[in-house]
């Protein structure tokens, strides 16, 4: 069996830790001669790379090991390019979701305001990642889930259409190992989905377990009382809250299981009213994952040992695996990607970046014919991947004009005059970050 090698994009990240674990686990179906990190943090790199050195030694030691901030010595003599970079890191994260707030408009990662400032960060890190795999393993496959990924995959459509990169969300995975617990399953691979819609903006219209019997009155009943909700549930506050508002997402559309993040669009006076200016989702990562697994990683440090760590696999991040087995083996796996369309929505623009369900193999993503949807999904959909679309034209042009209608076009967003209050905002707090904008006389009365 031939063996990989891997580079994870964003070392330094909360979820290396998580990812490598889940790595080791698997190495009978994907072996590995190499893993290396890569971050522009060294600082920040170096607790996680650490630990991650001894958990290596512990498990694996026949694995080669390198941590570093050099892109060639990153990107020369790899397979896969595992990327999850966070550009602004959490500094900038908090600042997404508190400037919103002070305009009256909810601030989150990924959606919003907050998705769109934290898009036209990312476009640049991204790409910088790209053309690093290209020089220096050209013929290496990027999966990316760096966020906003609906953003970063429009991006990369518009920008390096060629590039073997597959851009992924763990959310829908998420939501299906819940489903999963609801129906009583061992594992969310029993059950055979359809789904259609942007990232972080979806529906499941079609549930089966694998002798075709229909799962979806049951999901539905109960995430009609408990959204999706599970016994023993130890997610985080915030999530939790998220979790139980899907029965007021789901009321939307009786016919359909919907996305976590629809909340957002459907029900933004409800996030606002419920946000705490001083203290968003942010604040309780920095509090709770940050402090846990750098906290775990310098014990590992410490007693150059891995006993006792709280530090475990990230299970769900096993896709990661599915994924790139499907590419280096040619398993045919059905999986959830952000592709562009080209006719697998028909009544839908073509060269949306859609998240849809594909079959994958070793010339990549084949897409599932979704045909056509219903007039609520389509018009929530066109007005969402036109936000996406105008971040990405802004971002390309510099033009402060587009990214002005961008924030209007939102449905998050009240009106133009508060968009252009958020906007400027956003400008002056990512000045080291967004490329500069050129700005026609905007007036606003
Ligand atoms: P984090 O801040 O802990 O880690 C991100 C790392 O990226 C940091 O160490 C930072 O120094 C590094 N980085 C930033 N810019 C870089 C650049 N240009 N080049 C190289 N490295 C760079 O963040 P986190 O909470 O662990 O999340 C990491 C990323 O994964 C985020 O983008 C997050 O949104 C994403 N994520 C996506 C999904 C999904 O469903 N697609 C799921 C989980 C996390
Ligand atoms: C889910 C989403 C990711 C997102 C993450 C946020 O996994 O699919 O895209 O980044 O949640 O989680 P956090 O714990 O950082 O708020
Ligand atoms: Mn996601």
């Amino acid at each position: 069996m031939k063996k990989f090698s891997i580079v994870i994009a964003g070392g330094g990240s909360t979820f290396t830790p998580g990812i490598v674990l889940m790595l080791l686990e698997n190495l009978n179906q994907f072996p590995i001669r190499k893993l290396k990190l890569y971050d522009n943090d060294a600082a920040r790199q170096s607790t996680i790379a650490e630990a991650c050195k001894i958990i290596l030694n512990e498990k694996a030691p026949e694995i080669e090991f390198l941590a570093t901030t050099d892109p060639e010595e990153a990107f020369t003599d790899v397979d896969f390019v595992m990327a999850h970079i966070r550009v602004g890191k959490y500094a900038m994260r908090e600042l997404d979701e508190k400037i919103p707030l002070k305009h009256g408009v909810f601030g989150q990662e990924t959606c919003g305001p907050g998705g769109i400032a934290y898009g036209m960060r990312s476009i640049g890190g991204v790409l910088e990642l790209i053309d690093y795999m290209e020089k220096y393993s050209p013929d290496a496959w990027m999966l990316n889930y760096s966020n906003p990924a609906a953003i970063v995959a429009e991006a990369t459509r518009r920008l390096r259409p060629d590039s073997k990169v597959l851009n992924i969300c763990d959310m829908p995975i998420g939501i299906e190992n819940r489903m999963a617990q609801i129906l009583g399953l061992k594992s969310r691979k029993e059950m055979k989905v359809r789904y259609y819609g942007l990232n972080h903006f979806g529906w499941w219209t079609d549930i089966r377990d694998q002798n075709g019997n229909d799962l979806m009155p049951k999901l539905k009943e109960h995430v009609r009382k408990h959204g999706y909700t599970v016994p023993k549930d130890d997610a985080d506050a915030s999530w939790s809250d998220t979790f139980l508002k899907a029965r007021d997402v789901y009321a939307l559309d009786p016919d359909t299981l919907p996305n976590t993040y629809l909340k957002y669009y459907f029900y933004p006076d409800y996030v606002y009213e419920h946000s705490n200016p001083e203290y968003t989702r942010a604040n309780e990562v920095m509090d709770g994952r940050e402090k846990f697994v750098f906290g775990e990683c310098q014990k590992i440090i410490e007693n150059q040992s891995t006993e006792g760590t709280k530090l475990h696999v990230d299970e769900h991040a096993s896709y990661i695996v599915d994924l790139a087995r499907a590419i280096a083996y040619n398993t045919q796996e059905r999986m959830l990607l952000i592709v562009e369309n080209q006719g697998a929505i028909s009544n839908f623009d073509p060269t949306a970046m859609v998240e849809i369900p594909c079959i994958v193999g070793s010339n990549g993503p084949e897409r599932i014919a979704i045909g056509e949807i219903p007039q609520f999904q389509k018009g929530l959909m066109e007005q969402q991947v036109s936000v996406e679309k105008l971040v990405v034209e802004a971002w390309i042009t510099r033009s402060y004009q587009k990214l002005w209608q961008a924030l209007t076009l939102s449905k998050t967003v009240p009106s133009a005059k508060v968009a252009k209050a958020i906007l400027d905002d956003l400008i002056e707090a990512n000045k080291d970050y967004w490329p500069k904008l050129h700005k026609e006389d905007v007036v606003v009365r």
